[in-house]
C-alpha cells in the first residue's frame, strides 16, 4: 500500500517539541517530506534529522522570517501552523508588550504562514492547512492574549476556508485540551493536577493523539471538510464542570 503522505511536502511550525514533534514523526512515517520550522533551530534540526526532512529556523512572529520560506518552496501540501506559547496572566497582570507578543506569535503567525504560502499550497493538488488553536478558542479563559489569540486563530481559519476554496485549499483548526507537552508543565504543576479533576476522560492527551488528529485533517480521508474546528480534549469542552460537580457529589467530597 502506499504511505499516505507519500510525494507531499509539508511544513510544521514549532516543529522543535511536543506536538509539532510528534506531527512532524508521524507525517514523515507516512511518507511525508517534513519542512520542520522552528525558532529553535538546533531543535527543528534533530527532528529534521530523524524524519529525513529539511530544517528551518523561522521566527513564526516575523513576516520576513517566513518570506525567506517562501522563497524556497514551490509547492506545498501541507502547512500545520502549530508554534504558540502559553501566557497565564489575568487582564491585570499582562503587560502591553505581553500582550503584543503572544498575538504575534499566536495569531499574525497563522496569517503570515496563510498569507506568505497560499501560493505554494495553491500548486498542489489537495492542499490542506491545519491551524492549531486551542480549548482557550472554544470557551471564556483566564489569560486574555492566550485565549483572544486562539479564538483569533479560529475566527480566522475560517476567514481562510471561504477565500482559499476556490484554490483548492482546506482550512481548519484544531483545538486540544491538556496535552502532555513541555508547555502544559511550564507553570505551577497544580495548575494539570486541579484541571484533570474536570476532563471526563481522566487524563491528559499524549502528542501522537493530536498527531492523528492533525494527519486525517491533511490527508485525504477529511477532503470535504473545511472551515471547520475539531476539538481534542477528553470531552472537557463537552461539559467537564458537570462531570466534575457529578464525581464530586457522589464521592461526597462537596
Ligand atoms: N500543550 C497543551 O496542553 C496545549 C493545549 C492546547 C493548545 N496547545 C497549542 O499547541 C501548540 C503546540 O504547543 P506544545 O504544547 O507542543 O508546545 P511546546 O512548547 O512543546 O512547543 C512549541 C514549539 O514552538 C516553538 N516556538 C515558540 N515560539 C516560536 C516562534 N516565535 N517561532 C517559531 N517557533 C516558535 C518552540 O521553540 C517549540 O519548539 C501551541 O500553539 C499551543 O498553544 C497546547
Amino acid at each position: 500500500m502506499t504511505a499516505r503522505f507519500a510525494g507531499r511536502t509539508i511544513l510544521v511550525t514549532g516543529a522543535g517539541s511536543g506536538m509539532g514533534r510528534a506531527e512532524s514523526i508521524l507525517l514523515a512515517d507516512e511518507g511525508a517530506r517534513i519542512l520542520a520550522a522552528d525558532i529553535d533551530l538546533g531543535a527543528a534540526e534533530t527532528v529534521a534529522e530523524q524524519t529525513g526532512g529539511t530544517a528551518y529556523r523561522l521566527d513564526v512572529a516575523d513576516p520576513e522570517s517566513w518570506q525567506h520560506i517562501r522563497a524556497e518552496v514551490e509547492v506545498l501540501h501541507g502547512l500545520v501552523n502549530n508554534a504558540g506559547v502559553s501566557f497565564r496572566n489575568g487582564i491585570a497582570d499582562t503587560s502591553v508588550e505581553d500582550w503584543h507578543r503572544v498575538m504575534d506569535i499566536n495569531l499574525s503567525s497563522v496569517f503570515y504562514g496563510m498569507k506568505f504560502l497560499r501560493e505554494p499550497l495553491s500548486r498542489a493538488e489537495g492542499a490542506s492547512v491545519v491551524n492549531v488553536s486551542s480549548i482557550a478558542g472554544m470557551l471564556g479563559y483566564f489569560s486574555p492574549s492566550y485565549g483572544a489569540s486562539k479564538w483569533g486563530v479560529r475566527g480566522l481559519s475560517k476567514v481562510a476556508a471561504l477565500e482559499f476554496a476556490g484554490a483548492g485549499i482546506r482550512v481548519n483548526s484544531v483545538h486540544p485540551g491538556l496535552v502532555d507537552t513541555p508547555l502544559l508543565h511550564s507553570g505551577d504543576g497544580r495548575f494539570v493536577a486541579e484541571s484533570l479533576r474536570s476532563v471526563p476522560q481522566g487524563r491528559v492527551a499524549s502528542p501522537e493523539e493530536i498527531a492523528h488528529t492533525v494527519a486525517f485533517l491533511l490527508g485525504p480521508e477529511s477532503s470535504y471538510v473545511n472551515g471547520t474546528e475539531l476539538v481534542v480534549d477528553g470531552a472537557l469542552v463537552a461539559g467537564g464542570i458537570y462531570h466534575r460537580i457529578t464525581t464530586e457529589l457522589a464521592a461526597g467530597t462537596v
